[in-house]
């Protein structure tokens, strides 16, 4: 199970007037545990204002180096990615979870042709698959479209035209602008007509063997339609939530009664009861028992558990496939007890 360590801000580099790129140090000891494949995510835990804040942030840069940096966008006031964007300096120390998620390409020596779509802050874990797609295998091909409202907004910039400089007839990237249409960039928001324009107009010889998707929920399902009408089996197409809907989900009738709720984690087992209608993660919480976690929202994977013992139901899941849920995986901050036992087992996940 993933666990929170200090870990020293190394480097701040601003990347435009909202969004900076921190890079903490690892020391020789976490190596191991920080090692990472390209997409994942890592968690920071901040306290702020007398509240404990816990956000994702995916890792821009590449895997092995003793450093792990993240592209933090400004999207709230008095919150955390505030806080990076102004007060946050180098030498200060953080809480950070070592790297988790399932949006990955896991590097391989065969030759790749990859599509990614990606808009604002979803850019960062698809920073860290191009570069290990195109270093992975010299004739490796990777296209990227990337939508913002313009290009000073655009995270990573100057380094993706390094990128297209370094790996000429490799990597593609198509620049999407909302705000107005500047230099070569495409004008408008990522659509059909843009997924159609890519796939079958500018690369319509090229058979693509994975796309990745990461950005706003509406974003990603239009993207993801649009491959699937082009025959383009689910199985290739990955993608990552950056937000939801605000709308708290709920199941259509909500569960009553009681569970004995048992809890296995890091080796040590917790037994209490709780009420059917509450959700399996709040009720861990509840008990002051340090169960991962982050979103609360289903987006983002960190409170995984396994179930060993009864039934639960999630409220939402974006993230298990049928096959996982089937060995007994779930999202705790989503499910809620349907037996009156339930054991879930965060250390075998
Ligand atoms: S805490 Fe993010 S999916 Fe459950």
């Amino acid at each position: 199970m993933s666990h929170f360590h200090p870990l020293p801000v190394k480097n701040i580099k601003r990347l435009t007037p909202s969004s900076v790129a921190i890079t903490f140090g690892i020391p020789k000891e976490l190596l191991q545990t920080y090692d990472f494949i390209p997409g994942q995510y890592i968690t920071i835990k901040k306290e702020l204002k007398g509240k404990e804040l816990r956000r994702s942030y995916s890792i821009c840069s590449s895997p092995k180096k003793d450093c792990i940096t993240v592209g933090v966008k400004k999207v709230d006031k008095g919150g955390f990615s505030d806080y990076a964007n102004s007060k946050l300096a180098v030498g200060d120390v953080l809480e950070v979870m070592s790297p988790e998620g399932r949006f990955v390409f896991k590097p391989t020596s065969g030759q790749k042709k990859i599509a990614a779509f990606a808009a604002g802050s979803g850019i960062t874990p698809i920073m860290s698959i191009v570069k290990a797609v195109l270093d992975s295998n010299s004739k490796s091909q990777f296209v990227l479209v990337y939508g913002n409202k313009s290009y000073a907004e655009t995270m990573f910039y100057t380094d993706l035209v390094k990128l297209q400089l370094e790996y000429t007839n490799r990597f593609f990237v198509y620049f999407v602008n909302s705000k107005e249409q500047e230099g070569d960039s495409l004008f408008g928001r990522i659509d059909v007509s843009t997924v159609n324009y890519v796939l079958k107009n500018k690369h319509k010889d090229t058979q693509f063997d994975d796309f990745y998707i990461c950005g706003p929920e509406a974003m990603i399902h239009l993207v993801s339609e649009t491959l699937q009408d082009h025959d383009i089996p689910t199985e290739k197409i990955h993608f990552e939530l950056f937000t939801t809907t605000e709308i708290l989900d709920e199941l259509p009738e909500k569960p009553e009664g009681k569970t004995e709720l048992t809890v296995i984690l890091d080796d040590e087992e917790f037994k209490f009861p709780m009420q059917r209608n509450v959700r399996v993660l709040d009720a861990v919480l509840k008990e002051n028992i340090d169960a991962p976690y982050s979103c609360q929202g289903g987006v983002c994977s960190t409170c995984i558990a396994r179930i060993k013992e009864g039934k639960a139901e999630m409220v939402k899941n974006q993230i298990l496939t049928d096959g996982e849920i089937a060995e007994g995986l779930i999202l705790t901050c989503q499910a809620h007890p349907l037996t009156p036992t339930l054991t879930v087992d965060y250390d075998d996940v």
